[in-house]
């Protein structure tokens, strides 16, 4: 028997979050857009640790989509996705329509700072403008104390974290290290699309990244050494198309291009890579001084 609530719209969602602490209790959260894997679950874990109720949203968002095509094709397993939150002893669902989050005369945004011009942000017009919008209408509505994010995305976890001090919301911002399969790719609900022959040569995204941390940790060697070394393992697949691959500081996200300029200490620079299989495209990111 579960009694996990589903709700729809954002004044049901934030009733049900007032009576939860009117009886003095937290709520963690755990924001997505469905087609939920081991890694969505790991959060939600995460959540349950830290918080008596967890809420789980479950919204395909239109505003941070830069290709229609890609929203489309975005996996929408609704009931699946509700029997992993059963499973995992999630408090609610907050799976609210398009109508409900951009009714007619919808005109707010929420626009992110400098963080969103570097990385992903180019390349991605519009992105992360789509994501914090709906983040901190998802903030409004479910009212959590902790929200959890994975630093499978960063650059995400890294404008959320800002959003939420800048904007006075008071809710704590938890990352989550990356969840992998078996092999070291980092799960992701893009996975899905690809085929089997995609996914077998996928282990390259993970292997590029152990050879970056294997070359960064030689004596001598300069960034511009470990973003070659992490090339030519993608490159070396004939199924991988290799789109970027950069080493950045973990607190600004500014581009590191000579190791003098930084501390060499695990947690201060990352390598993120974006490769192409076919029309997936994945992204994945490491503690470049790791261990
Ligand atoms: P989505 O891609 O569904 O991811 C939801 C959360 O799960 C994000 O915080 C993401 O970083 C985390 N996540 C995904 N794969 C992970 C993995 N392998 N290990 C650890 N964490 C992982 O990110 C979004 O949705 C959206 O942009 C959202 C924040 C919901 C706003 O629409």
């Amino acid at each position: 028997m579960s009694n996990l609530i589903t709700l729809a719209d954002p004044a049901a969602m934030r009733a049900w979050s007032a009576e939860r602490h009117r009886r003095g209790r937290t709520i963690g959260f755990v924001p997505t857009m469905g087609a939920l894997h081991a890694g969505h679950i790991a959060l939600v874990a995460d959540a349950a640790r830290r918080c008596d109720d967890v809420v789980v949203s479950i919204f395909v968002n239109p505003l941070q989509f830069n290709e229609d095509a890609d929203f489309n094709s975005y996996p929408r397993p609704i009931d699946d996705d509700v029997a992993a939150c059963t499973g995992a002893r999630v408090a609610a669902v907050y799976a609210p329509t398009a109508a409900a989050m951009y009714p007619d005369g919808y005109q707010t945004r929420v626009v992110p700072g400098a963080l969103a011009d570097l990385m992903e942000g180019p390349m991605r017009p519009g992105h992360f403008e789509g994501v914090v919008t709906v983040v901190t209408k998802l903030f409004g509505a479910v009212q959590p104390d902790v929200a959890i994010f994975g630093q499978k995305d960063y650059q995400q976890l890294a404008i959320v974290t800002q959003m939420a001090a800048d904007l006075d919301t008071g809710i704590e911002i938890i990352g989550h290290p990356i969840e992998r399969d078996p092999d070291g790719l980092a799960q992701s609900s893009r996975n899905v699309r690809l085929t089997p022959e995609q996914r077998s040569a996928a282990v390259c995204v993970p292997r590029s990244l152990d050879a970056a941390l294997a070359t960064a940790a030689r004596r001598g060697s300069t960034p511009a050494d470990v973003v070659a070394t992490a090339m030519n393992v993608v490159e070396a697949e004939p199924l991988a198309a290799h789109e970027y691959t950069t080493i950045f500081r973990a607190d600004t996200l500014t581009e590191v291009t000579d190791f003098a300029a930084i501390e060499r200490r695990p947690g201060s620079v990352r390598v993120a890579t974006a490769v192409w299989f076919g029309d997936v495209r994945l992204i994945d990111n490491r503690d470049l001084f790791d261990e």
